[in-house]
């Protein structure tokens, strides 16, 4: 299996930097945003956003399970959170490494929508726009990329590669 960079760890924490300031400025002064993300791939992700950002913010996590296989989804994603998920007037923003189909993005924001928050964004790290099935509300996005398969940040191919510090492009 072969790896080609795509970016950087520089490059990366550039861009979410500036995402984190986009955020910080979405909500009111007294609002402390309830970072959403969605596991396992989106956990790196948010763990920079959050510290990049200059105001308070509580996190929790949903997992969805959808991939069967290495690369091709399932279609049907399972949505699983943790039971103490309060949401009422609370601004909350989804947290995700990459929208593909747009399946699971869409998922977890219907689930959501049924707890009555304030506000509900959508942040992704990467959007892999010419594979999108369902339109699904973007709010913020870190790069568009392509129709390829992006491992690194927390990304995985078959549980492999989250731990690098970069993105790169696996060779199909
Ligand atoms: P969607 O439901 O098709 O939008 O798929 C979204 C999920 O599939 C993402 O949250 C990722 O976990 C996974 N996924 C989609 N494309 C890639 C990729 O290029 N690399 C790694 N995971 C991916
Ligand atoms: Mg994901």
């Amino acid at each position: 299996m072969s790896l080609t960079p795509l970016y950087t760890t520089a490059q990366i924490r550039r861009r979410v930097e500036e995402l984190a300031m986009a955020l910080d400025e979405r909500f009111g002064k007294h609002s402390t945003p309830h970072l959403i993300g969605v596991l396992k791939g989106g956990f790196v992700f948010l763990a920079d956003l959050m510290r990049a950002m200059s105001r308070p913010t509580t996190v929790d996590f949903v997992r969805v399970e959808s991939y069967n296989s290495a690369t091709t989804s399932s279609g049907t994603p399972q949505l699983i959170e943790s039971p103490s998920m309060n949401l009422r007037n609370r601004d909350v923003v989804i947290v995700e490494d990459i929208v593909d189909t747009g399946l699971t993005l869409e998922t977890v924001r219907q689930h959501l929508l049924t707890k009555q928050p304030r506000s509900l964004s959508t942040v992704a790290l990467l959007d892999k726009q010419v594979r999108r099935q369902i339109d699904v509300p973007l709010d913020l996005v870190g790069f568009r990329v392509g129709d390829e398969f992006i491992v690194g940040y927390g990304l995985d191919i078959n549980e492999m590669h989250r731990e690098l510090s970069y993105l790169t492009v696996v060779a199909r």
